[in-house]
């Protein structure tokens, strides 16, 4: 075996690293489990530092750069930033830092959204920070100039699903003060562009109607992981053993280990880690 091959080997043994500003990026952890089953995951959620939408780019940037270097530390092949804000934030920044490949979940959902879409009127929700930088309207533009797209910031929306709150009279309240103007639109395709907005899908898909098609950026990021690994020559072995789960927060572990086995259906432990 030359240099070369060997090195691909011993690297599909290694797991991917996904990153969140907390407990949203196991939407993602859920999707690799479920699609790419023969994938380690090494998931580290900043939970001590959440919510990432409010704050600067450059704070949030540097946040995430801390994730990341942890996450080297663990001897990954590939980090999956799930967090839209931190993708937002300065996934190229990362990007050039980084010897790993990085990937972020804006491209994946515009890709999604730009084959959906029958009528090029496009949604975007998201965080201030996400909105705010304009990233995913960018993108979509850069792709189809022709496009009309409305996108709105939903601050709430985080708020909602963190508090268990999904499921009130309040939230549908808030979810139409949020959606109604983008239905007014005429929007056939909207980008959930928040990992928390995947937990209140149902909510979303009521208020908007079951004519716009709702876009999960942590379902189209897997086809990209997947892409990458089979282009590398890394995807694990289906011989390889018993996968690995590891997760690491930088908060309290047992609230993120509480949605963590929801979300998941499984048992998780995860570890504090002074960032
Ligand atoms: N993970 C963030 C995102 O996808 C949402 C939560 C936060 O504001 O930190 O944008």
């Amino acid at each position: 075996m030359n240099s070369l091959n060997k090195e691909k080997l011993i690297n599909s043994h290694k797991a991917i690293g996904v990153i969140d500003s907390g407990v949203g990026g196991l939407t993602v952890v859920k999707e690799i489990s479920r699609c790419l089953p023969h994938e380690s995951i090494v998931y580290f959620g900043d939970t001590a530092r959440m919510p990432y939408g409010p704050r600067p780019n450059e704070e949030v940037r540097r946040f995430t750069f801390e994730m990341i270097e942890f996450l080297q530390h663990q001897e990954v092949k590939l980090i999956v930033v799930a967090c839209n804000s931190a993708t937002a934030a300065g996934l190229s920044y990362y990007q050039q830092v980084c010897e790993q490949p990085v990937l972020g979940v804006i491209e994946p959902g515009v890709r999604a959204a730009l084959a959906y879409s029958q009528n090029n009127r496009i949604g975007v929700i998201g965080t201030a920070g996400t909105i705010g930088s304009s990233e995913y309207e960018k993108t979509l533009k850069k792709n189809n100039g022709s496009l009309h797209i409305v996108s709105r910031a939903c601050p709430l929306f985080v708020l909602l699903v963190e508090n268990n709150l999904v499921d009130t009279p309040e939230a549908r309240k808030v979810a139409h003060e949020y959606l109604d103007p983008l239905s007014d639109e005429n929007i056939d395709t909207l980008i959930l562009g928040c990992t928390h907005y995947p937990l209140m899908v149902d909510l979303i898909q009521e208020v908007t109607g079951p004519q716009v098609k709702l876009v999960n950026s942590a379902e189209e990021i897997v086809t990209e992981v997947e892409g990458n690994l089979i282009a590398s020559g890394q995807q694990n072995p289906l011989n390889s053993g018993k996968t690995r789960y590891r997760f690491f927060v930088s908060g309290n572990p047992h609230p993120f280990e509480e949605v963590g086995y929801k979300m998941l259906q499984r048992e998780i432990k995860a570890y504090q880690v002074q960032l």
